[in-house]
């Protein structure tokens, strides 16, 4: 058995895992924390786990040694936090953002604050087993994606690597309200989120430069939430197409007729993302056949 511990497990993608891992046959949930919540019983607060697990909740001073540890934490806090995580544990597992992009300065530039713990950057194998699963068979830190970035990464990574993008791709994204975490405020407020649609990341989403940063291509994101008919996160991927050359003949010229790909896929967790972006410092693509800073995931 695998012997496994969560942090932040009082929360909205925190009881998500905790109801993974209760029922997977291989997994031995150890412990899961809770700063409020210490001592209530996990079912309690998580009810949809009743029957699964008797554990309660425990404060993070009483974490012990892992075989895998999940953080399940804010980001910021997570970074700050790294060093003394990855004491306790053979293989950590990190849900929030702050491991996932590569580059400090593409972080501070998309999260706003400078990274805390730049030489740990690019230490973690993307969370993705569709293109990396060999190297998280043996990987002792791991990096989820977000959950809009995970859509785009998974519908746009075989376009890509097949060389049938050309142009900057813009990413359409949808999603309820869990994004926003079990935290409180009034932006969260059924009043407020009941059939409205707010785009609260009309440009320069987070979750942009994590599909950049995988496909090496430059893309373009939108983020839309709430209307109520969303369930986790729904992204929709349009980009002009490169047209395939057939064997001796020479390609068509491409012009306002350029065909458009379209491809979507769907993620099944919400998604977390807000906070203002006022510069870019590290290159990023500016067109599909530029040279990209970017090492892609899946050949790094
Ligand atoms: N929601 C999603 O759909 C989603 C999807 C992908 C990734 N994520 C990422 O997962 C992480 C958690 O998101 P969430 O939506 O689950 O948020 P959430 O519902 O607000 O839960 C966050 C949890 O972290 C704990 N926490 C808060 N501040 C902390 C601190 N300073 N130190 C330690 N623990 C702290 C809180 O528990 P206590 O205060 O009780 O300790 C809370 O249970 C974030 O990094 C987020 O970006 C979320």
């Amino acid at each position: 058995m695998t012997r496994v511990a969560v942090v932040g497990a009082a929360g909205y993608i925190g009881g998500e895992l905790l109801r993974i891992l209760t029922t997977h046959p291989e997994v031995e949930l150890a412990a899961a924390t809770s700063r409020r919540l210490r001592g209530r019983q996990i079912d309690g607060v998580h009810p949809n786990l009743r029957g699964r697990t008797r554990l309660a909740f425990c404060a993070e001073d009483r974490l012990d040694h892992y075989d895998v540890l999940f953080l399940a934490t804010p980001h910021r806090e997570t970074m700050r936090r790294m060093p003394e995580f990855l004491g306790r544990a053979d293989t950590i597992i990190d849900l929030s953002g702050d491991f996932r992009l590569r580059c400090a300065d593409t972080y501070e530039d998309y999260y706003g604050v400078p990274h805390e713990a730049t030489a740990l950057l690019g230490t973690f194998v993307p969370g993705v087993p569709e293109f990396h699963r060999e190297r998280l068979r043996t990987a002792d830190r791991v990096s989820v994606p977000g959950c809009m970035a995970n859509a785009g990464i998974l519908a746009l990574t075989p376009l890509a690597e097949a060389g049938l993008i050309r142009d900057e791709i813009t990413v359409d994204a949808r999603t309820g309200s869990s994004g926003a975490g079990a935290t409180a405020g009034s932006e969260n407020l059924h009043a407020e989120r009941s059939g409205a649609l707010r785009v609260f990341a009309p440009t320069r989403h987070r979750h942009e430069a994590e599909i950049s940063q995988a496909t090496g291509l430059p893309v373009r994101m939108t983020a839309t939430g709430g209307g109520g008919r969303t369930r986790g996160a729904a992204a929709v991927q349009g980009t002009p197409r490169r047209r395939r050359r057939r064997a001796g003949t020479s390609a068509r010229p491409t012009g306002s007729g350029t065909p458009t790909s379209r491809s979507s896929a769907w993620s099944p967790s919400g998604a977390a993302c807000t906070g203002s972006r006022t510069r870019r410092s590290c290159p990023v693509p500016t067109s599909a056949t530029s040279a990209s800073p970017w090492t892609r995931s899946r050949t790094a």
